[in-house]
């Protein structure tokens, strides 16, 4: 992007989910037509905005450094004349509201998620010497008041993009904040998705992945007034020209219903990769998290799925040390991982979240118990991502060129399966899905080589699909 000098720059740090880095590129949207440049770091911004987590207590503890390293650039500023404006948004901020203000005098404005389309007035304000909180959850819907990701603004940020469709999240697991911090479940409507979804693709986007803490739980108006489904969703957004790849998380085992399995078993450009948390495999910790399905419950959709689509590779989030969480119980999520087989995976120490009800349950795991049973699943949990990179390893797959890799002369991008891939590959093929022969697998990544001559246009048109071969019109 070109420095315009003169106009105000703006640097957002993002902590947390995708969510959060959707929000932040609707964040410098609304904040475009003030005028105001997104730049990379903070130094020579006039704004910074800290877009926050408050998952685990080292998330939103990670917030409070980082104020205070911009305590002192603000006053350096300051001395020389050069105002820093500094804002505090995402889920700390929702959580602690006015509470930051006290606790961080170097924050100027305090805005919660469902507020951004306020934001132009809140800058407007802190500028002028109020300190703002906008933490209520607004009559209006943030989408229609946000500047939807268009051309102009969507343009260099790469062929990938996230589209959030569902925001908040009913189901109030016992160790959990989301609930709390973004607000109920609220769905956008069909016809909204659709025309963000085409302006991504106008704008070179060719892998969309759709958001939400409770993606499958969408229930989005589809038009008549009457709830549709994500599985729907993903079939009309396949239809879209230009649309080559869909993905979609997270995904919460009670909301897997059958339209979502069409959409898997139907649509190539479905991508066949799941992130399906469990948290746990024992059914008394389970129904202690409240999660509602049993371990079982969990086995058995794993099961369906790969049934229609054999290759998928599935992802997952665990808890380790949830309160009163036994050797035995532990000894189950072990089970349940061997038993499935993940391609990749997350796992966090639980941490007490003030206002969830697990927090002041009295059985809380010792801190080093904690420590050896997280080191034990992430042994076997990093296992089973390297098996998995191994297995590709001599397969040729399609790739898309999402980013300059880390060497000159190299670009790096995603398999079907989400794994990261460095290549030799020249520059312009930057966007593109080339396909590719996997040669090694490392601990996090994989490496290969294009499949194809450099000068020989490779494979990479969009796979046709159901409704393109049921219109006849397939390439
Ligand atoms: N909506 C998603 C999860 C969103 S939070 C779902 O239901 O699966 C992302 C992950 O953070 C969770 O899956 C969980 O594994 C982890 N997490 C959430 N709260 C936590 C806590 N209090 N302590 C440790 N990990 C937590
Ligand atoms: Fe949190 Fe549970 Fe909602 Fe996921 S489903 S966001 S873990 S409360
Ligand atoms: Fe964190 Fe909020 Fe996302 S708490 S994980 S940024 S929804």
């Amino acid at each position: 992007m070109p420095n315009i000098p003169n106009s105000p720059k703006l640097f957002i740090k993002t902590y947390g989910c995708q969510m959060n880095v959707y929000d932040s590129d609707r964040m410098s949207d609304a904040l475009a037509p003030q005028g105001y440049q997104t730049v990379p770091a903070a130094d020579g911004a006039d704004l910074v905005i800290l877009n926050t987590c408050h998952i685990r207590e080292k998330a939103a503890e990670k917030v409070y450094s980082e104020l205070g390293r911009l305590r002192a650039l603000k006053e350096r500023r300051l001395k020389a004349g050069q105002p820093l404006t500094i804002g505090v948004a995402g889920c700390v901020a929702q959580a602690e509201g006015e509470e930051m203000l006290a606790r961080a005098p170097v924050v100027d404005f305090v805005v919660g998620p469902q507020a951004y389309h306020r934001l132009p007035g809140l800058v407007e304000r802190a500028r002028d010497g109020e300190r703002p909180v906008e933490t209520e959850f607004p009559e209006e819907d943030k989408f229609e008041h946000l500047p939807a990701a268009s051309k102009k603004v969507t343009l260099g940020r790469g062929p990938t993009a996230f589209l959030t469709v569902q925001e908040g999240c009913d189901k109030f697991c016992t160790f959990c904040v989301v609930p709390y911090t973004r607000g109920s479940e609220v769905s956008r409507p069909m016809a909204q998705l659709l025309a963000e979804a085409r302006g991504l693709v106008d704008a070179g986007v060719k892998e969309i992945t759709l958001l939400g803490q409770n993606v499958n739980a969408w229930h989005g108006d589809d038009g008549t007034g009457a709830p549709s489904n994500l599985g729907r969703l993903l079939f009309a957004l396949a239809d879209i020209h230009g649309v080559e790849r869909l993905r979609y998380t997270t995904s919460h085992p009670r909301d897997m219903h059958d339209d979502l399995f069409a959409a898997h078993r139907d649509l190539e450009k479905v991508m066949p990769y799941l992130h399906l948390p469990v948290q746990a495999g024992s059914d008394r910790i389970l129904k202690a998290m409240n999660r509602q399905h049993t371990a079982h419950d969990y086995l058995t959709l794993i099961e369906k799925l790969r049934a229609i689509r054999p290759d998928i590779a599935l992802s997952g989030d665990f808890i380790v040390g949830f309160p009163g969480e036994t050797d035995a119980d532990f000894d189950a999520t072990m089970s349940l991982v061997r038993e499935v087989g993940y391609a990749q995976a997350y796992s966090f120490k639980y941490s007490q979240r003030p206002g969830t009800p697990a927090a002041t349950n009295d059985a809380q795991v010792p801190e080093d118990v904690k420590a050896g049973r997280l080191a034990r699943l992430q042994t076997l949990l990093s296992e089973q991502s390297h098996a998995f990179n191994q297995s590709v390893v001599g397969r040729t797959l399609p790739v898309l060129l999402d980013r300059v890799g880390k060497r000159d002369g190299q670009l790096a991008g995603r398999t079907p399966y989400l794994q990261a891939v460095h290549l030799d590959a020249p520059a312009h093929r930057r966007g593109q899905i080339a396909d590719v022969v996997i040669e090694a697998a490392h601990p996090n990544s994989l490496s290969g080589r294009l499949a194809n001559a450099p000068d020989h246009t490779p494979h990479h048109t969009p796979h046709p699909t159901h409704a393109d071969l049921a219109k006849g019109d397939a390439a």
